[in-house]
């Protein structure tokens, strides 16, 4: 029995200084001592051949034996599953792409308005603004439209009040048609010199189709001071034509009306989609039309007590969506407030 537990104890200190840094050791270890045929099985098939007295005791210390045994395999175990975790765990790679945050995009309106504001500020352009809702002398009369004029009638206009026959105090209340409305707010508080952009939404009771909106956002501008003369305005819408488009962009001035402009022209650029050659945004024209354009009505000037002896101006107007369009060769105008991430992300 002395020889057993000798050997009990002998084994109990081997096992506590057993060190195992691999798996393979670790199965030796398990195989030496608790394995089937381990030197722990062996020593518990000599119980028979311990005096019956002792027995009990002998299997009691054999059971603290396999017990250290079992927990000095857990504690290697867990050792050696750490080590190779941290081993495994790879380094974080700086060169892989990352993933971006979805961010939103500015929208497309709002980038060529920027734009169109920048190049205009860069040659001396303020900007103005004003409400949205009229009274049919800011947005008709001042600009020098006829009583009878078309643009007045119900299927361009947005009437919000109609003014009652008679009553000549009252005026129609409605949404402004452009902001050329502006150019009056403005020159009736402002003397000359003037040099303003007017940017915003107007509307106009249209069908929405590819082409045309009920609301679209427009950029005037408006210079008057003295000696203004047409080719200022040439020189201007030339500069800004360039500036947006590119270098290679071809201006022509077509004779044109506006009630409030004499003498009017259109403004076209050579197409950016066929760059000239022809096709069915430009109607195989080779041409496209970004705004409307002319000196200032001396009627206009007067109305806003400008003496137009002294003064003289220009003025143009032009839709965003249009530029926007040109600028983007984007075929359908409604795509703008339909709101698609789709369409939004590409800019
Ligand atoms: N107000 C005109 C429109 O809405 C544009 C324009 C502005 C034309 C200034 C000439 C001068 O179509």
């Amino acid at each position: 029995m002395q020889e057993q537990l000798s050997q009990v104890n002998q084994m109990i200190a081997e096992i506590q200084d057993f060190q195992a840094d691999t798996k393979d050791k670790l199965e030796l270890f398990k195989s030496n001592y608790i394995g089937k045929k381990g030197a722990i099985t062996a020593l518990f098939d000599q119980i028979k051949e311990v005096a019956p007295e002792s027995r009990k005791a002998f299997g009691m210390e054999l059971n603290r034996l396999k017990e250290i045994a079992q927990e000095k395999f857990k504690i290697l175990s867990e050792i050696i599953e750490a080590k190779n975790e941290a081993g495994s765990s790879k380094p974080t790679d700086l060169t892989l792409p990352f993933i971006p945050n979805a961010l939103g995009s500015i929208h497309p309106l709002v980038q060529t308005r920027a734009r169109i504001v920048e190049i205009f500020e860069r040659i001396g352009f303020t900007q103005s603004e004003a409400t949205e809702i009229e009274d049919d002398y800011h947005n008709f009369t001042a600009l020098n439209f006829p009583p009878n004029h078309p643009a007045r009638e119900m299927q361009d206009t947005f009437f919000i009040e109609k003014k009652q026959a008679g009553n000549d105090e009252q005026s129609d209340i409605l949404l402004r048609t452009h902001t050329s409305s502006v150019q009056i707010r403005l020159m009736q508080k402002q003397k000359p010199p003037i040099r303003s952009l007017m940017i915003g939404r107007v509307y106009r009771n249209e069908a929405i189709s590819a082409r045309a909106h009920c609301l679209f956002h427009q950029v005037e501008g408006l210079y008057v001071d003295e000696k203004v003369g047409f080719a200022d305005l040439k020189q201007t819408l030339y500069h800004f034509a360039k500036e947006m488009f590119g270098k290679d962009t071809k201006v022509r001035y077509r004779p044109s009306y506006f009630p409030f402009t004499e003498p009017s022209a259109e403004i076209d650029v050579t197409c950016l989609i066929c760059k000239g050659k022809g096709c069915n945004v430009c109607k195989y024209s080779g041409w496209v039309e970004i705004a409307g354009s002319g000196m200032v009505h001396p009627n206009v000037l007067e109305n806003c007590g400008i003496d137009s002896e002294k003064y003289t101006g220009f003025a143009f107007g032009m839709g965003i969506e249009r530029v926007t369009m040109l600028k983007y060769q984007i075929k359908d105008l409604r795509l703008f407030t339909e709101n698609d991430v789709r369409f939004l992300r590409q800019f």
